[in-house]
């Protein structure tokens, strides 16, 4: 996790670096600095605590200088504080990272012995001790970096600042992104094309090894060899988005009220007017051949996998597994020729996920990224993509993003039950009808959310625990809504299919439980209305979330509801995803927890 961003320019760098921080602020939060060069001599703030901390204190404490690096820590190896938070530092280099040092405990005691004052914990500030040591034997900068670098395990973005050496900044990375701005006169280096965004539309991408030695009016790329280097320049596709929350409180509740917009322009990209089917040209492979699909995904992304699961096999009829991108390739994943492997990522920077991506690549099977940041690593390494069209998402949990995979989803299902002939092509037209229909069905329900902002604080606000049950494709959405619950509100939430109730969470069932049972009126309804007795019946406040019908039937049993539109089962869990992120926001709002960043959180996870 953590953002890095660093200039090289003509003007004073402060005010550009806190900026840049700002548009890195979803990599981690919890302490920030910068570091800057005047006449040659490094100049510091740091401040636990987020960017606008650290421009408080900024405006107290100026840096000065037209060099500079800038860093938005999410803490591995260290409590967030002001000593661990970077710059990290010795008397001749400042320098910012991103990533983890495996190694850096063998090597913080091999400089401890050497008489090196290590003054935070660190993993970082081996690297520091490393360069240090080697200027001190009189390597020169790049040289010093690059025996530096050498010596360490695990993974690494860095950019360096040096005393006396007023107009450079010298980079390296393995394992983590590092890219590279081109402006008029000045350079500039960060984790990703969005943190370059304001400065510039030209960039580079470091290879995984390279190092690069940025000047005001020149850049060398050197590779992991130390041989010199070309990188491509490409254009900077990343929008240089204002973050605004306009006329919304939170960027939360503004992201979940663009799912309309969202979701439209996601469909639309995908969808073929002229024929009423889906238009699968971006995906270069005959998908009459997939034997099987793999996805691999973290966090809201693996829920929406779940979903796709339960479509791909019933309308295409092919074999779906669904990883956890953490565990995947530790599991000897068993995978011929003619699987399918599609990793889910809104940031398409996730760490497990793009090394299962590269697992898969390595052993020659097809790849397809669905990411949301069509400039990420895995849009950049997958052989082909699909792009949500979300939009930049800011709040740290995820539901425009959730939202438009599952389309996409929706989408690639049909795709393939019209290549591999297993639905009528009406029956797949009409289906790819009720994708486009969502949008207005979604404002519409939008409409209406102050009876969930009623449940928010009358039932659920207060408990300690909560429970989400469905069945089917309900099911992803039970855990989607239990994830939503406990990352924005903190409220202890697990979400399990209805029927493992029995199994377990049925003894947790008392007068304090809030059950959310989601439960559309289709094949499933029956069974998991049963399931609502079984709870009611114990206790347990339901809070059920069906069509009128469903609703009507079990009025009698139930605390509350949340009523939802009549749709078909194919399309229920994007609609009914609406209720959980409603019902999370609405919660958190009545905690007053913050929402749009919760504690210990990060939107990108770029560390295993
Ligand atoms: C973090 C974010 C989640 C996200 C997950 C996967 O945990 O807080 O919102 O679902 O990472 O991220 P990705 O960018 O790969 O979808």
């Amino acid at each position: 996790m953590c953002g890095i961003v660093g200039i090289v320019g003509n003007k004073e760098v402060a005010p550009f670096l806190l900026s840049a921080l700002k548009r890195l602020e979803y990599r981690g939060y919890d302490s920030a600095g910068i570091a800057a060069l005047n006449n040659g001599k490094i100049e510091y703030c740091r401040s636990k605590g987020k960017i606008s901390a650290l421009k408080d204190k900024v405006a107290q404490y100026p840096v000065a200088g037209t060099v500079g690096i800038a860093h938005t820590r999410w803490a591995t190896h260290g409590v967030p504080s002001e000593a661990n938070a970077h710059p990290q530092f010795s008397d001749t280099v400042a320098l910012v990272h991103n990533g983890i040092i495996e190694n850096y405990e063998a090597l913080k005691a091999e400089f401890s012995a050497k008489g090196y004052n290590f003054t935070s914990e660190t993993d970082t500030e081996v690297i520091v001790a490393l360069i240090t040591f080697n200027l001190k034997e009189g390597l020169k900068p790049k040289e010093a970096v690059y025996q530096s670098i050498q010596r360490l395990e695990g993974s690494f973005a860095i950019e360096v600042l040096f005393d006396g050496y007023p107009d450079m900044i010298i980079g390296a990375r393995r394992g983590s992104p590092l890219a590279v701005g081109y402006g008029d006169d000045e350079m500039f280096i960060g984790s990703d094309a969005l943190a370059l965004a304001e400065f510039t539309t030209k960039i580079s991408y470091l290879e995984d090894g390279d190092l690069v030695v940025l000047h005001k009016d020149k850049v060398e790329f050197f590779d992991e060899k130390g041989n010199p280097v070309q990188r491509e320049i490409v254009a900077n596709h990343a929008s240089s988005f204002t973050i605004e929350k306009g006329e919304f409180r939170h960027f939360m509740i503004k992201e979940i009220f663009e799912q309309p917009k969202a979701i439209e322009d996601t469909f639309c990209s995908v969808y073929d007017k002229e024929t009423g089917l889906i238009n699968s040209a971006n995906i270069p492979f005959d998908l009459t051949k997939v034997s099987r699909v793999a996805i691999i995904a973290c966090g809201t992304s693996l829920h929406a996998a779940m979903v796709a699961k339960y479509w791909i096999e019933t309308y295409a009829k092919v074999p779906v597994d669904i990883d956890s991108s953490s565990e995947f390739r530790y599991r000897n994943p068993v995978l011929d020729k003619d699987t399918l492997a599609v990793f889910v990522s809104q940031s398409g920077e996730t760490a497990d996920t793009l090394a299962a991506l590269r697992y898969c690549k390595k052993h020659g099977i097809k790849t397809l990224g669905m990411v949301n940041v069509p400039a990420s690593t895995i849009a950049r390494e997958a052989d082909c993509i699909l792009q949500t069209m979300a939009g930049p998402e800011v709040s740290v949990a995820a539901t425009k993003a959730f939202t438009t995979q599952l389309v996409l989803f929706a989408a690639l299902a049909l795709a393939l039950a019209e290549k591999r002939e297993t639905l009528p092509l009406p029956e797949i037209k009409k289906m790819a009808k009720m994708l486009l229909d969502i949008p207005s069905i979604m404002q519409d329900f939008l409409k209406e959310t102050e009876s969930i902002d009623k449940i928010a604080k009358d039932i659920v606000k207060d408990a300690v625990n909560a429970l989400y049950i469905g069945r089917g494709s309900s099911y992803p959405i039970a855990l989607e809504g239990a994830l939503k619950l406990k990352e924005t509100s903190y409220i202890h939430a697990e979400g399990y299919s209805a029927g493992e109730m029995k199994h377990g969470p049925i003894a947790l069932v008392d007068q304090g439980l809030p059950i959310i049972v989601v439960a559309p009126f289709d094949k499933y309804f029956e069974k998991t209305f049963s399931n609502m007795q079984e709870i009611v019946a114990r206790g347990g406040k339901v809070i059920f979330v069906s069509n009128k019908k469903g609703i009507a039937a079990a009025i009698k049993h139930i605390t509350a509801s949340i009523a939802m539109p009549d749709v078909n089962t194919f399309v229920a869990p994007i609609l009914y995803s609406l209720p959980m992120q409603i019902l999370a926001y609405y919660t958190a709002l009545a905690k007053g927890t913050d929402m749009d960043q919760p504690r210990n959180l990060a939107k990108s996870v770029t560390v295993e």
